[in-house]
């Protein structure tokens, strides 16, 4: 029988991947299953929970919504590629010394869409970062540590920027 798979390339995290996929295989499994990057969380796999939220092309994307297939020549990023060289990166940090995670199960998705946040707006307020991040549900935090681990690492971002500028 004739293979129905096509031919997929774009980059994740910043590296060329080529990959053979089924037409209807979601961009979360393609990520989990085939490259092996199981950071990226599958919650309800109905778009509502935001636990499966990359970057598409620096926008957030729910992965569970996404057929692999459309994300032809974009540039993908997941929670794995927040981190360099080993290390945290300020937002991760923010959220570990901020307590803005317990179980875990959203963080990928939460600093996903954060980071699409920050990328756009490094001195944004409370409300701003409430609304950017109410697609992802968590049930263990309240909201309140995440919103001011958002918050401190946007205070991080911006530091280094105002000591250049003077
Ligand atoms: S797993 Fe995609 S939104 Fe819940
Ligand atoms: S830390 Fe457990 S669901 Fe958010």
């Amino acid at each position: 029988m004739k293979s129905s798979k096509t031919t997929l390339s774009l980059t994740v995290n910043g590296s060329p991947v080529t990959d053979e996929v089924e037409p209807r295989l979601l961009l979360s499994d393609f990520l989990r299953h085939q490259l092996g990057l199981t950071g990226t969380h599958v919650g309800c796999e109905q778009g509502v929970c935001g636990a499966c939220t990359v970057l598409i092309d620096g926008e957030p994307a729910r992965s569970c919504l996404t057929f692999a297939c459309q994300a032809e020549d974009t540039a993908v990023e997941t929670v794995e590629g927040l981190a360099s060289e080993g290390g945290l990166n300020v937002l991760q940090r923010s959220f570990q010394e901020n307590h803005g995670l317990q179980c875990g199960f959203c963080t990928p998705g939460f600093l996903m869409a954060a980071t699409a946040l920050l990328n756009r707006n490094d001195d944004p307020s409370d409300d701003e970062i409430r609304e950017e991040l109410s697609g992802n549900i968590c049930r263990c935090t309240g909201y309140e540590n995440i919103v001011r681990s958002v918050r401190a690492a946007a205070e991080q971002i911006r530091e280094p920027r105002r000591t250049q500028a003077r």
